[in-house]
């Protein structure tokens, strides 16, 4: 951790829920970063367990992850000097797409981009928790990079200080919506699903207004879970008897943009029940993929550490760090 800067701040690049960005310059090699300034004027001081995840995120190196290079703390001021990305997706939907919807080809490369990450993020339990399309960031290059490693929990309650921005619940599992609080890896498999189905069609498939309603809104198109579909579901905290009863709909006529492999894909990463959610090293294998499956070097996806496979697939995934 540096003590003071030597980065010039530039103009803002974006506000989060707890932070805001802005365009940096290194003054002794020129180069371009994204400093992340969080106010540290809470009452409990430095938050020591925010330094240790932070310190945890230095180690996670990843082409499809954004680096953290440094942490500059002052008394009241928490920086980390980010990899500097030309925009977060949100932003690049509503730029580029047509009314937001991206040509089938860049969801394709993004979505492949997106589940390499999470996999390793997986690979290295560590959950992301907070996967949108303005935590994900893009550049030039055609890269797509997870940023926005939450500092949600380690701060505790988000306060809004420094933007509007709401916490969003659309991307959030219905696991996690009903209470669930043994959730695992699958959560971040589903807001990959709902960020998939946003990409094709330009509007976010989920855009519920409270956790009430964002739980209608995914069974109206999901159909609203029983004992029979999802065993267990009953016993889940905020599981109602008088849940309104809807059918589930076609994803191809929701997302008509899909073909039939990727639609086969996003079924399966939009599983309700979260045991049947397809784990991102799994997903990377769908043919959907074929054309980059020569990009997944045998050191990727033959991972020796079986441990991970098994935690999946008990669907207990004990051990992961949420540092979302
Ligand atoms: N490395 C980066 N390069 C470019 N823009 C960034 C970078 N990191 C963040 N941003 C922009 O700033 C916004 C907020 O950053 P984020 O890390 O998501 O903060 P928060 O935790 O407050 O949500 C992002 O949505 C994005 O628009
Ligand atoms: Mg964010």
């Amino acid at each position: 951790m540096a003590g003071q800067s030597h980065f010039q701040q530039l103009e803002k690049l974006g506000e989060g829920t707890y932070a805001t960005v802005y365009k940096g310059r290194d003054a002794y090699t020129g180069s371009l970063v994204a400093l992340k300034e969080i106010n540290l004027d809470s009452e409990e001081g430095t938050p020591s367990t925010a330094i240790r995840e932070i310190s945890l995120m230095k180690e996670l190196k990843h082409e499809n992850i954004v680096t953290l290079y440094d942490v500059i703390h002052t008394e009241n001021k928490l920086t980390l000097v980010f990899e500097h990305m030309d925009r977060d997706l949100k932003k690049y939907m509503d730029t580029y797409g047509n009314r937001g919807a991206l040509d089938p080809k860049i969801v394709k490369s993004y979505m492949f981009q997106l589940l390499k990450g999470i996999m390793f993020c997986h690979d290295n339990c560590v959950l992301h928790r907070d996967l949108k399309p303005q935590n994900l960031l893009i550049n030039s290059k055609g890269e797509l990079k997870i940023g926005d490693f939450g500092l949600a929990r380690a701060f505790g309650i988000p306060v809004n200080t420094f933007s509007n921005e709401v916490v969003t619940l659309w991307y959030r599992a219905p696991d996690v919506l009903m209470g669930s609080r043994n959730y695992n890896t699958s959560i971040d498999i589903w807001s990959a699903g709902c960020i998939m189905a946003e990409m094709f069609t330009g509007r976010p498939l989920f855009p519920g207004s409270s956790n009430d309603d964002q739980l209608l809104t995914i069974f109206k198109i999901m159909g609203t879970p029983t004992e029979r579909t999802w065993p267990g579901v009953s016993q889940l905290p905020n599981y109602r008897h008088n849940f309104d009863m809807y059918i589930s709909q076609d994803l191809g006529t929701i997302v008509p943009q899909v073909d039939p492999i990727g639609l086969k894909l996003l079924n399966q990463l939009l599983q309700m029940k979260p045991e049947n959610r397809v784990s991102a090293r799994a997903a990377l294998t769908s043919p959907w993929f074929s054309e980059y499956s020569s990009q997944l070097g045998n050191n990727q996806m033959n991972n020796s550490d079986t441990q991970y496979q098994n935690q999946y697939q008990d669907g207990r995934g004990r051990g992961m760090h949420q540092i979302a």
